[in-house]
């Protein structure tokens, strides 16, 4: 992984580190190198000769054909609400649309794409965009289950080969990634996301930038990527689907905005933005967060498109009267383009010629969106060439199952009296494959899984039967939701909604009764249990899919606690979007496994960790809670005055000393699985780390390129099989002016050893890693002492420590 420090802030100027010396109470924010009044985060976009060529095309655009620019259609199927349908190859040809959505393949978007630049005046061709979101064809892990990795070589390839695949679609610009901070498991969209904490998640983003684009827009294989949701979005108010966001501007830039920030500074060539609101702001007419940070402040040239209806919805948020007064304030607070808000298409001619919007910042729009479309090279080549239907090569499946294998946790493995750890599966044994995901090849395809057809998918069910013959025996034990939810749920698809109610209400709700007695049936035949259970992946998770209550839907709970009840061994596989509360399978099932949605090798890939074929080496990016009721639950805690420390929380308090704490009554405060957590099948240990300065100067961690201070120690594989460790390095900075979470996640790699090896790391620590937001909202360093710790979860406890002076 990159480590140089510098990437986020750049050099110091002279200047700055003169003004530190002057004054060493704190080291601020570099600024931009001499000569800059901005970073330039995209060369590209900011080039000269290219910005000469959308001036010239600028001047000879009429108003009606700049607007078209900024409008966006949906001329496929639906990922929103959708309006009237209109006449797509008209409004192409008189310039009235500048970019289609969910249209896909050479073909449909050779079709448009000839009438835009053959028919129309001035021959500009449309960008399609599309959601390709972990895989476009061949279909890999949903993100969150990606970011499990924490491995941005590994996020780099999958970007790679959607981008080659969406190109061979006609696609050249994918809504990816989505790097929104996500702290609630409410939240469906959890599951789009690289988790809870903002160092891996700005690391993880600046992988997906370069796999799509590849520091090189004209590459006939790059995309464009589109970074969202901008911003905030992952912290909708109790994990509820398009709700407000509020919060400080500190926490808004030292937790929401770097991954979006690291994006940007990796190039991303544009920015949805949010359906939310900021601190009563919406994100789609927010002047702060469009232009102030995101031009201003980071150097932007790309375009910001908004999100499907979000400039019409404002009027929902009642910013405005009418749809000309919502329109202007999306415009003008910097969103470019309206992705089938029907707003920018009807009320903005009339605006700028009653001058109620200065045609300036219309250009401004127009030019962002034009230098995104040259770069690209959709000038020179706007068509694409039609080549055969996807199948899935030798390659593409190696490539889906090696990263699969990478991305799925082994959350518990404790032995059994008698019979040792469960997990690797010895061979020769008999198994019982028994849940309603064990054998649903559709819900290994996870939560949006773009063109990927469930044809080419492998179920644990068909994994297992190549693995293991007539030595497994499958009952499907229940549904994934129970009674008529059950029979909903088999009909209804993201994509393809709507189709499900009226055949629900023909059938009779499953007699999950039996199912479940036949379940446990097939368990007593077996040797072990393997329990395939969790969430429908495309209806449950994902947008507008936040759930109250995170225990396992339907009855899957009772039908887990059957099996159990048969003494046989059990293993759970989860096959889910989000962290699920499962307190009743963290205290008696012995092995549990975390598989996510994990493509469409998926059934191979859990088959792998389950025999041991490949030692789990995942870990968890969002902690797992004990009840619900502690979301949002993430590692990185403020500190409070009345810590609960290490106060047994077990019970209720039982005098005022355990009562007056920042506790719940009723449950433990920590995590049931932490953030970084994730268990192998041998055991690392870690050596006590050492720190190459007990001391560092505030001036030396603003100058240098170099680091400040490193962590160094030995990890050591003590176990008897190769495996690979994600080593951690969390620090905590011990006084500073503005209080700081009690411990935040600052290097990381992943160190492969053979058994009986050890490896010296060492991890820098700069600038990025030690500063934080002070009131001022400048990011800054402050003479303090801070704590580090290294080790295989945010747990960690091997300790040291240095001072900044
Ligand atoms: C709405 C979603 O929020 C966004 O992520 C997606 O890119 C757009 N629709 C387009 O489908």
């Amino acid at each position: 992984m990159t480590k140089s420090f510098d990437l986020l802030f750049g050099p110091v100027s002279l200047l700055c580190v003169s003004a530190i010396l002057a004054f060493p109470v704190l080291a601020e924010k570099p600024a931009p190198s001499k000569g800059e009044t901005r970073p330039v985060p995209n060369a590209q976009l900011a080039s000269k000769e290219l910005n000469s060529k959308v001036e010239k095309l600028l001047k000879q655009m009429t108003l009606e054909e700049k607007i078209g620019q900024t409008v966006q259609y949906s001329a496929g199927f639906a990922t929103g609400p959708q309006g009237a349908k209109v006449s797509y190859d008209e409004l192409t040809e008189k310039g009235a649309v500048g970019s289609m959505l969910n249209v896909y393949g050479a073909e449909k978007t050779n079709h448009y794409q000839h009438i835009a630049v053959e028919k129309s005046r001035l021959h500009i061709p449309l960008i399609y965009g599309f959601d390709v979101i972990h895989g476009d064809h061949t279909e890999f892990p949903v993100p969150l289950a990606l970011a499990c990795s924490w491995d941005g070589k590994l996020i780099e390839g999958v970007a790679r080969t959607s981008a080659v695949e969406a190109r061979a679609d006609g696609v050249p610009w994918v809504f990816s990634p989505m790097v929104d901070i996500a702290r609630d498991a409410r939240w469906g969209r959890i599951v789009e996301s690289a988790g809870e904490d903002p160092y891996l998640s700005s690391a993880l983003a600046r992988a997906w930038v370069k796999g799509y684009q590849q520091d090189d827009l004209s590459k006939p294989d790059s995309v464009a990527v589109s970074v969202k949701h901008f911003a905030a979005y992952g912290a909708a108010i109790a994990g509820r689907d398009y709700n407000a966001t509020d919060m400080s501007d500190i926490t808004l830039r030292q937790v929401y905005l770097p991954p979006y920030h690291a994006a940007v500074e990796a190039g991303a060539a544009t920015v949805m933005s949010s359906f939310n609101s900021i601190n009563g702001v919406p994100a789609t007419a927010n002047p702060y967060t469009l232009t102030q940070i995101l031009r201003k402040e980071w150097g932007f040239d790309g375009f910001v498109v908004s999100d499907w209806g979000a400039v019409g919805e404002l009027l929902n948020h009642a910013i405005g009267p009418d749809g000309a007064t919502v329109a202007r304030k999306a415009l003008t607070a910097g969103t470019d383009m309206d992705m089938e808000g029907n707003l920018y298409a009807t009320t903005l001619a009339a605006q700028v010629r009653s001058g109620a919007i200065p045609e300036s910042v219309l250009d401004e729009a127009v030019r962002r969106i034009l230098r995104v479309k040259f770069a690209l090279g959709l000038f020179e080549h706007p068509y694409t060439p039609v080549t055969p239907s996807y199948e899935p090569s030798t390659a593409n499946r190696k490539q889906a199952r090696d990263v699969a294998d990478e991305t799925i946790v082994l959350l518990k493995n404790d032995p059994i009296e008698g019979l040792g750890a469960i997990l690797p599966l010895k061979p020769g044994k008999t198994v019982a494959l028994i849940g309603p995901l064990a054998d649903s090849a559709k819900d290994m395809m996870g939560s949006w899984g773009a063109l990927g057809d469930p044809k080419f998918a492998v179920s644990l069910k068909t994994a297992l039967q190549e693995k293991l013959g007539d030595k497994l025996l499958y009952a499907r034990g229940s549904e994934v939701l129970s009674g008529q939810d059950a029979n909903v749920l088999r009909h209804v698809s993201f994509i393809d909604a709507g189709a499900g109610k009226a055949g629900a209400k023909e059938e009779p709700a499953p007699d999950e009764t039996a199912m479940i007695a036949e379940a446990v049936a097939t368990a007593k035949k077996a040797d072990v249990a393997v329990l395939a259970l969790g969430e429908s992946a495309d209806w449950m998770t994902g947008e507008a899919s936040s759930r109250a209550h995170l225990t396992l839907p339907g009855r899957q709970e009772e039908l887990l606690e059957a099996v159990a009840a048969t003494g046989k061994p059990v293993v759970l596989v989860m096959f889910t979007g989000r962290p699920s509360e499962i307190s009743w399978a963290g205290a008696h099932v012995p092995a549990i496994v975390e598989a996510w949605f994990p493509g469409m090798e998926g059934g191979h890939a859990v088959t792998d960790i389950l025999f041991g074929d490949v030692n789990p080496s995942a870990k968890l990016t969002t902690s797992f809670p004990r009840a619900t009721g502690q979301e949002p639950l993430y590692y990185a805690q403020m500190p409070t005055g009345r810590p609960a420390g290490k106060t047994d929380l077990s019970h209720i308090p039982t005098d005022s000393a355990e009562k007056f704490l920042s506790r719940y009554f009723d449950v433990d405060n920590s995590a049931l699985f932490p953030f970084g957590w994730g268990l192998s099948y041998t055991r690392f240990t870690y050596s006590q780390p050492s720190v190459n300065k007990a001391e560092v100067s505030l001036a030396n961690i603003a100058a240098g390129r170099e680091p400040a201070v490193t962590v160094s120690f030995d990890v050591t594989n003590s176990g008897k099989i190769a495996g690979t460790e994600v080593v951690q390095l969390y620090v905590r900075n011990t006084s500073a002016s503005v209080e700081q979470p009690l411990r935040e996640l600052k290097g990381f790699e992943r160190v492969t050893l053979g058994p009986g090896e050890s490896k010296h790391v060492e991890l820098p620590l700069g600038f990025k890693e030690l500063s934080f937001v002070n009131v001022d909202s400048k990011w800054v360093v402050e003479p303090t002492t801070y704590k580090v710790w290294v080790g295989g979860s945010s747990l960690a406890s091997a300790e040291a420590s240095f001072v900044v002076k």
